[in-house]
Order: C-alpha cells, then sequence, then structure tokens
C-alpha cells in the first residue's frame, strides 16, 4: 500500500492515471471503488450524459460517510461549475415524450423515470400536448424542458409544463438545475448504494 503523501493530492484531481493511484486516500468510507474508472462506471449516469461529473468527485467522494454525502458533493461539483457547462448539462436531457422516448434511444435512468410517471402511456392528445409544450419551451429557453417526474402523474407534469412556460429565462435556467439534481439524487437512491 502506498503511503500518504499529501503533496500528490492536487495532482490526483487533474490527472486520470494518478487519480487512479490513488487507493491511499481510502480507508472505511462510503466509497467502494478504488480506481476512478470503476467509480465513473458507477456514478457516471447520475447526471444525465454528463461522467464529468463523477469524474470531477472521485477525490473528494474518498471522505464522505454516506448517499446523501455524495449526492452533496456532486451537486456542488456542478453548482460550481460555468454557465455553458451548466447548460449543456441542460441540454443532455431528452424531451418527456419525445423522439428519444419513441425510438427506444432513452438512457435506462431516463426510460424507467418517464415510464414510472406513466409518460410512455400518453394517450395520442397527451403525446401531441407534450409534443406542442416541448417544441414551445426550447424556442423560448432554448434548452429542454426538465423535471423530477417521480412520483408525478402525466397531468401534474402537463400542468407543471404550461405553467413554467410563463418564466423568464434565468429562472427556468436555475429550475432545470434544481430539478436535475433532485433526479441525481433519486438515481442515486435507486442504485441501492
Ligand atoms: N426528468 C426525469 N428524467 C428526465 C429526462 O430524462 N428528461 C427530462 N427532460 N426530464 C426528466
Amino acid at each position: 500500500m502506498m503511503s500518504f503523501r499529501p503533496e500528490l493530492i492536487g495532482q490526483c484531481l487533474y490527472d486520470r492515471t494518478w487519480a487512479n493511484n490513488c487507493n491511499f486516500m481510502s480507508s472505511e468510507k462510503y466509497r467502494k471503488e478504488p480506481n476512478l474508472d470503476e467509480f465513473v462506471s458507477r456514478y457516471g449516469g447520475i447526471y444525465e450524459h454528463s461522467p464529468w461529473v463523477a469524474e470531477d468527485c472521485f477525490v473528494a467522494a474518498a471522505s464522505v460517510e454516506d448517499i446523501h454525502e455524495l449526492a452533496t458533493i456532486f451537486a456542488n461539483c456542478v453548482g460550481r461549475a460555468g454557465h455553458e457547462r451548466k447548460l449543456a448539462l441542460i441540454r443532455a436531457h431528452p424531451d418527456l415524450a419525445g423522439k428519444a422516448a419513441m425510438s427506444g434511444e432513452l438512457t435506462e435512468e431516463s426510460g424507467a423515470e418517464q415510464a414510472s410517471a406513466g409518460i410512455d402511456q400518453c394517450t395520442k392528445a397527451e403525446y401531441e400536448q407534450f409534443q406542442e409544450l416541448n417544441a414551445q419551451y426550447k424556442d423560448k429557453f432554448g434548452f429542454p424542458f426538465v423535471m423530477a417526474v417521480r412520483g408525478s402523474s402525466r397531468q401534474d407534469i402537463l400542468a407543471a409544463f404550461a405553467s413554467r412556460l410563463n418564466n423568464d429565462k434565468q429562472t427556468e435556467f436555475e429550475a432545470a438545475i434544481n430539478e436535475i439534481h433532485k433526479i441525481a439524487r433519486m438515481r442515486l437512491q435507486e442504485s441501492g448504494t
């Protein structure tokens, strides 16, 4: 086992090879993955199509005590990201009842979330309502509508969708990031870790 060398911690933060060899930082803590690749393979999908969140949190995750702390570390990492990175994160989300959903191209997590809210069971009229709202929302804000839909019905979601369309862009940007954090916490809980 390597000895603890504080002067290497900064290097671990920025260099994937070094981070993979940072086993000396693990103790009997929550994080069980001894190297970066295993950690990212386990948590890379917590933020939709954005494994950089898990990558950036690997070293900090070595000291977390439980899943709630891990969720907070992930959320703080996203919180520190710049506007463009946050925008890309929002845009990484597929439309609800959108083309990706219809053609079976959703991530497992997104597919399960949409199905849990019955979005895969839309009537023709509801499906058309989603398409209309998706188009209006993206036209107004330049990113997709994101909502943590687990526990909501299609009617709840369509009502929230129509209501949020009245907001301004900054409010919706912040709402989307908040919803993404809720989704991430639920994904972590669902992952049973
Ligand atoms: N809410 C939960 N999952 C998703 C998703 O994949 N896309 C969007 N737009 N909202 C979600």
